[in-house]
């Protein structure tokens, strides 16, 4: 019998502006490799403009779903046909999945911080100090509170976007958190200025500014090292490089760490697991992306 012949692959893919630098491809596509999925995911360069050409052109190629990164995770809510709870509670969208013929929108960032915390500890009922406001911020508080955290000290130099993150943390997260039967979640804003010091008793300090991404990687982020403890969990969303000057720091006082790239891995896995209703090889998904920032 002479094998079917398809040559009809599956499209995902990352739209952005710019795009050319996004690393997604190197995880994703060696990923879909290991899992015998003959699937594309192809990084796409959409101007603002054009967006909403890009969706009707994805929903035109029956794409499976796309990723959105900046300047598109808000602008693209309104061309799609539903949002998840948490993409709904950020107000931006990371991920779209094609439902059965319909455009969602979801949220992988926090899901996937979330996901690598868990490797080390249960976020339920700890405390937690968050340095910054901005997406990644925004995305990592309401996932984190929805797995459970007690409290939240927000940490953020701009004090517009600092309270504006606060408002969301203590009005409607802090109701979807009591409707998951989750504890009182205790939210707080301090304007950073100086050299922060993480109060006593926090368990988990996580740096969500973008301090220290290359090419800047030596830049140092205001915190005194002097107010972390061994006991303490420290994590970076920065993924390039994944050894920040404040993962080193932490490790060299006795903290575990979680790393940027460990984050972007795990969002890319759930990315994935939308997509296709399989898990992916994480591990085959980090080399991919070693290999691209070594
Ligand atoms: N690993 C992952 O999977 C993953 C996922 C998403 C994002 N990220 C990374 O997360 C970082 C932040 O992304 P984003 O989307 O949240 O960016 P964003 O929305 O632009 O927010 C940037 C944040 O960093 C703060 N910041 C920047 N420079 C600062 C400085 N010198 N001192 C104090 N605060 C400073 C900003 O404070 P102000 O409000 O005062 O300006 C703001 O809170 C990026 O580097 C991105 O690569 C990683």
């Amino acid at each position: 019998m002479p094998k079917e012949l398809n040559f009809k692959q599956e499209l995902v893919g990352c739209f952005g502006f710019p795009v050319a630098e996004n690393p997604t491809q190197a995880m994703i596509e060696p990923a879909f490799r290991a899992m015998g999925l003959d699937w594309r995911y192809l990084t796409l360069e959409v101007r603002p403009e054009d967006l909403p050409a890009a969706v009707a052109g994805a929903r035109a190629f029956g794409f499976r779903g796309f990723n959105c990164t900046i300047p598109h995770k808000v602008e693209v809510i309104k061309h799609l046909d539903g949002l998840g709870e948490s993409a709904s509670l950020m107000g931006a969208v990371n991920c779209v999945v094609n439902r059965e013929g319909r455009f969602i929108g979801e949220n992988t960032d926090g899901k996937g911080f979330v996901s690598s915390f868990r490797e080390l500890a249960d976020p339920a009922g700890k405390s937690l100090v968050l340095l910054g406001a901005g997406g990644a911020a925004r995305a990592i508080g309401v996932e984190m509170a929805l797995a459970g955290c007690r409290s939240i000290t927000l940490v953020n130099r701009s004090e517009t976007r600092g309270r504006d993150l606060e408002e969301l943390f203590s009005g409607p997260l802090r109701d979807a958190v009591r409707a998951t039967g989750g504890p009182e979640l205790e939210v707080n804003y301090i304007c950073w200025k100086g050299d922060f010091e993480v109060p006593e008793g926090t368990e988990i300090v996580v740096n969500a500014t973008s301090i220290g991404l290359f090419p800047d990687v030596d830049a140092r982020i205001a915190l005194s090292m002097d107010s972390i403890s061994a006991d303490m969990i420290v994590a970076d969303v920065i993924p390039n490089p994944p050894e920040t000057r404040l993962v080193r720091e932490a490790r060299e006082k006795g903290c575990r760490v979680i790393d940027g790239l460990g984050m972007l891995v795990a969002q890319g896995v759930i990315g994935i697991e939308y997509w296709t209703g399989r898990t992916p090889d994480a591990g085959v998904m980090r080399r991919g992306l070693e290999e691209v920032f070594a």
